[in-house]
């Protein structure tokens, strides 16, 4: 939606106010400051937009942006870094101009947002996933079957997501607490849950997991 709106500050403002004032100018009549003014205040809101967007973009990726619980708060701390980020870099130009100081007090506010963002989103320390292990653990033969349908499909010899391969016993086990960290905890893989894993089978790789890893 945000990058919508800065295409369409584009395509709908500021690029047909240009052409008004061009047309104006050609004319030789007097040019309408509206058309400049107008350009400049959506310039604005995209300059503002630029960062909370890239991050937004890029949090695809990161499944603790997207899936952390209040996801839309963590959003909206990022979007208000960014702006305090930029705010800093687009005084710094006026400031460097005027010979003034840069107020950088912006950008540190900004960066102190997203370290408190970071110290929120920490992921529990090992072991503490689901607090007692299990009472009763899984199976490798399980976890086996659960990889080779819902998981080896993108990552095997000739398709290896992130260089991740799960098409074979030592590959299943070298990979153990990546495998548990994005299908259990982060629920990130399967990615877009394209191969329909249930959440029992999230359970047994838990399982199987808290009870130590092991290849029987
Ligand atoms: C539909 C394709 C698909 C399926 C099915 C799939 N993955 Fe992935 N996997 C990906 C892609 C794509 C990436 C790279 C993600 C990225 O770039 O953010 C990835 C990355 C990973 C990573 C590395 C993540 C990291 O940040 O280090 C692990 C571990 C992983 N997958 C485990 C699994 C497990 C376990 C399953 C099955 C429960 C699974 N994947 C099923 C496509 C898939």
């Amino acid at each position: 939606m945000m990058a919508a709106t800065m295409s369409a500050n584009v395509f709908f403002w500021i690029i047909p106010g240009q052409r008004k004032v061009i047309a104006q100018m050609r004319a030789g009549v007097a040019v309408d400051p509206a058309h400049g003014r107008r350009a400049k205040r959506r310039s604005v809101h995209n300059t503002y937009f630029t960062l909370p967007v890239l991050a937004a973009m890029l949090s695809n990726h990161y499944a603790f942006l997207h899936g952390a619980t209040g996801n839309w708060i963590v959003l909206v701390v990022m979007m208000a870094a960014g702006a305090l980020i930029r705010t800093s870099f687009v005084a710094r130009h006026r400031a460097l101009v005027l010979g003034r100081r840069v107020p950088w007090e912006y950008a540190a506010a900004g960066c102190v947002l997203l370290v408190g963002l970071g110290v929120w989103l920490k992921p529990a320390p090992a072991g503490a996933i689901t607090g007692a292990p299990a009472p009763v653990p899984a199976t490798f033969a399980q976890v086996q079957g659960i990889v080779k349908e819902r998981c080896s499909l993108c990552h095997n010899a000739q398709v290896a997501n992130m260089g991740v391969r799960l098409d074979a016993p030592d590959q299943i086990l070298a990979h153990a607490p990546q495998m548990v960290q994005q299908a259990v905890v982060l629920k990130a893989m399967p990615l877009n849950n394209a191969t329909q894993i249930t959440d029992a089978e999230r359970d047994v790789l838990r399982r199987w997991y808290e009870a130590g890893a092991h290849p029987d």
